[in-house]
């Protein structure tokens, strides 16, 4: 293999390498590529318990929950940015320092669509987990479902290729015992009337009510913070483009847009990416964090219960034993061992950010972090562990793990948020984060009482 010397870094890099790596995520950029909030591309979170499967232990089943990889902007925000450069164009009189790129800069991103480097980095998380479940892996491919909409449909088929790629590496010259490819993916479209535990839709208070705005609401609170000091510099570098906050927000967006809209192979940052500090940058994350918190985490009244369709249908999964809910899970699906099989070892499931954290939060894995201050800047560190860009990134994952463990006459569960171990809350946890199968499902009472999902409908 070719090696290159970096000149700022101090590691050999093979010509073959590439921002995202197979084991250790998204490597270029950093630290500002940690601090893009939801839109940071994948990467292993710091853990204060090892993340590996615990000496004396084998893993018996495993669910991953994950979001699809990159992609373009949302179509509002894509004709958001389209629109804000053309009247930069059209207002600016002169290009001053760092900003002389825009002269020239059309949006050309695209919308809604997973990008080349999205789709890589479905392959590289694939293929990380056939590695790290390994024993269960080539015994039997998981099973798998996705939300109906393109981007996360193509997620879960890129995550099978990864993962069929190194299964069928580990049974070269044993054929006749290879599975077939493709796998099948149970798609669960996206529609507002679809009861769909992959995707949100079926609860009036929480998407049109009520509590439909507490997350954009956190935003604005903070956006006052911070933002007005960056827009000020910009606008006078940029004079007469007359930029507001929300501009400046949209500028920040566009720096992780354009990085993961590069080949898979890219290395280079945006040059959006070096208008900001990385002190800016942090705030940046925050105010994203804040989004997803208040908008579908824990800090959302309604948020967590969201994701309770999910949980009972783990549980469910975890004991072998039917489903039990009264909220979003779809009864026919879940009634037919075709759809819903209970016998599997391995699952796979495909979503979107925000329902990853109403799932992590219907799972009480922010419990300890309480509420987040809408007016103070403060790192996942001082969170408790909690960012967007810790929680959901770019083809976030999250592991549910089941193992036997030595000398336990009880199997045990733990769960990994992008690597991170984050200890059992209500079940007594052990130093390992994890507890009984049957302390675990105790602990899950908000879900099996269908969290306040009467309030939906109040
Ligand atoms: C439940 O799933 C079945 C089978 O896919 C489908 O025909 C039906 O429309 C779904 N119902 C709801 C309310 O989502
Ligand atoms: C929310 O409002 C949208 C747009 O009016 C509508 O299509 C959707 O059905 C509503 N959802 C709920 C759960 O009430
Ligand atoms: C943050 O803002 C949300 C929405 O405005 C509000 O509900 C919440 O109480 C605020 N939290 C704090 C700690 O100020
Ligand atoms: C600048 O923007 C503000 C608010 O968006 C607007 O009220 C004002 O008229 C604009 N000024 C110019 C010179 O375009
Ligand atoms: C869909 O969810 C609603 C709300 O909980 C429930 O009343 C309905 O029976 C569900 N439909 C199916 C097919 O499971
Ligand atoms: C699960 O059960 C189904 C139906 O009984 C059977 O066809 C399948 O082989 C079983 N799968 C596993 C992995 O045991």
């Amino acid at each position: 293999m070719v090696l290159v010397l970096y000149p700022v870094s101090f590691l050999w890099i093979p010509m073959t390498w590439e921002c995202d790596h197979k084991n250790n995520g998204f490597v270029c950029g950093t630290p500002i590529s940690r601090s893009w909030g939801q839109y940071s591309p994948y990467f292993p979170v710091p853990s204060e318990v090892d993340p590996d499967i615990p000496p004396g232990c084998k893993p018996t089943f495993v669910q991953v929950l994950s979001r699809h990889g990159a992609r373009a902007p949302t179509l509002g925000k894509a004709k958001y940015y389209a629109s804000l450069i053309d009247r930069i164009h059209k207002q600016t009189v002169d290009y001053g320092k760092d900003v002389k790129f825009l002269r020239t800069y059309t949006y050309s991103l695209g919308a809604e669509q997973l990008t080349p480097f999205g789709q890589h980095q479905m392959f590289n998380s694939g293929w990380r987990f056939y590695e790290r479940y390994r024993s269960l892996a080539s015994q039997s491919v998981p099973f798998v479902r996705a939300g109906g909409q393109a981007r996360v449909v193509q997620s879960a088929q890129k995550f099978t290729e990864g993962y069929h790629s190194l299964l069928s590496c580990h049974h070269l010259g044993g054929d006749d015992t290879l599975p077939e490819y493709p796998y099948e993916i149970v798609v669960i479209p996206e529609t507002p009337t679809t009861n769909n535990t992959l995707h949100h839709s079926l609860c009036p208070a929480f998407e049109n009510g009520t509590y439909s705005a507490v997350g954009t609401s956190a935003q604005a609170a903070y956006l006052p913070t911070f933002a007005p000091r960056i827009t000020a510099r910009l606008n006078s570098r940029l004079p007469g483009a007359n930029l507001t906050d929300a501009d400046t927000i949209a500028l920040m967006d566009l720096c992780p847009f354009e990085t993961v809209s590069q080949s898979s192979t890219g290395t280079t940052l945006s040059p959006f990416c070096n208008l900001f500090t990385h002190a800016e940058w942090q705030s940046y994350d925050y105010y994203q964090s804040l989004g997803k918190w208040y908008g579908f985490g824990p800090g959302n009244p309604l948020g967590p219960t969201q994701g309770v369709g999910f949980v009972n249908e783990l549980i469910a999964r975890l004991t072998r034993s039917p489903v039990r809910d009264g909220t979003s899970t779809n009864r026919t699906l879940d009634a037919d061992e075709r759809t819903f099989p209970l016998n599997r070892t391995l699952y796979a499931d495909f979503s979107h950010d925000n329902d990853m954290m109403t799932v992590l939060g219907a799972l009480r894995v922010y419990e300890s972090v309480g509420m987040l201050d809408n007016s103070t800047r403060t790192g996942p560190e001082k969170n408790g562990g909690y960012s967007a860009s810790w929680a959901v990134p770019f083809a976030a994952r999250v592991y549910v793990e089941k193992m036997s463990c030595r000398g336990g006459n009880e199997e045990m569960v733990r769960v990994l948020v992008n690597d991170r171990v984050i200890p059992l809350r209500g079940c007594g946890a052990n130093n390992w984060g994890m507890c009984t199968l049957s302390r675990f499902v105790d602990s899950m009472a908000f879900a099996r009482g269908n969290g306040r999902w009467d309030s939906c409908f109040a």
